[in-house]
């Protein structure tokens, strides 16, 4: 069933200021100076986007996590974590901390959940959604900086989180000193240049999808990179499992990919054709058939034993 139409004006002179906050100061060393991070601010450079204007960050990642594929990928990482009675287990980047109560109830009143995440306000979702758990804690950190001891958890998930970090290597990094020797980590990330919009105007939908690569998202092909990465921060992969999740519904997956949040920026920023994008949009909006997909990877790897 297709959505309502809604009107969108755009206008390349509606320009937004999207600053991008995400910085660990105590890590100015290793990452670079603060103010050369904040670049991505710069006119004309890259606007990294953490979070579309489409709904409440919390309420964005519940539905997400409550969709379709939300569900079915999630259900498959945390088999793949394969936690037991008294597992340690860390979520990097938990935002809202939709998975933690499944994970203290798989690890069991023995067992401890570490949510982390930098996002003050996503954390206070968390912790009223895990207060009545015992054995959830939630902490507020720099995942680049993870405020662990060394071999000292035994599973470690990531999801849909290093497509936004600063530097993903130094994350896995930090992944792999605190997990112990038979520790496992499973990481889900999209990759956005398998985006999909079906439009008769095949070459504005490439082109968004190119922008999105390009503008919107920091590590936008990180899904595909994921086994490598992982490799290369001492992980052994074993294994890998693509999720698509698609849309028929053009409000629906604006609710999710926001596009035409993004397509306002786009064209305020001159990086998209006013009046061409304006026709996409509203054809998409309208039309009478709606498509579009995106992929995300799944890969679960363990730190080889010494
Ligand atoms: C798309 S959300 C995913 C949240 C959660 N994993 C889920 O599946 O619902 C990305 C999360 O990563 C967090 N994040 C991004 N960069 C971070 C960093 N450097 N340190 C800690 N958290 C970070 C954001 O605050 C946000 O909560």
């Amino acid at each position: 069933m297709m959505g309502q139409p809604t009107e969108l004006t755009l206008s390349p002179s509606a320009t937004r200021a999207v600053v991008d906050e995400s910085s660990c100061v105590a890590q100015e060393d290793r990452f670079g100076p603060v103010d050369e991070r904040r670049t991505v601010t710069k006119v004309g450079g890259p606007r990294y986007r953490p979070w579309l204007e489409v709904a409440a960050p919390s309420d964005y990642l519940e539905n997400i996590a409550n969709s379709a594929t939300g569900r079915s990928y999630k259900a498959y990482a945390k088999s793949l974590l394969n936690i037991e009675r008294g597992t340690v287990i860390a979520d990097l980047g938990c935002g809202a901390g939709v998975d933690l109560p499944a994970y203290a109830e798989a690890a069991g009143p023995t067992g401890q959940v570490i949510g982390i995440d930098h996002d003050h306000a996503l954390l206070g979702h968390a912790r009223k959604n895990s207060a009545h758990l015992p054995t959830v804690s939630i902490t507020e950190a720099d995942i680049h900086c993870l405020p662990l001891e060394s071999d000292s958890v035994d599973r470690i998930h990531i999801d849909r989180v290093l497509q936004h970090v600063d530097v993903p290597a130094v994350v896995l990094a930090e992944a792999a000193r605190t997990l112990h020797h038979e520790g496992r980590i499973v990481c889900v990330e999209p990759d956005w240049a398998t985006l999909t919009i079906d439009h008769r105007d095949a070459a504005l939908s490439r082109s968004y999808t190119h922008h999105v690569v390009e503008q919107v998202i920091r590590n936008a092909t990180i899904g595909r990179a994921l086994p490598r990465m992982l490799g290369d921060a001492g992980f052994t992969v074993h294994a890998i499992a693509p999720f698509t999740a698609h849309w028929t519904d053009a409000l629906e997956a604006d609710k999710v990919l926001g596009f035409r949040d993004v397509c306002e920026h786009a064209v305020a920023d001159g990086t998209l054709p006013a009046a061409q994008t304006q026709i996409w949009i509203n054809d998409l909006m309208a039309g009478p058939q709606f498509f579009a997909s995106l992929s995300l990877f799944v890969v679960s790897a363990h730190i080889e034993s010494a």
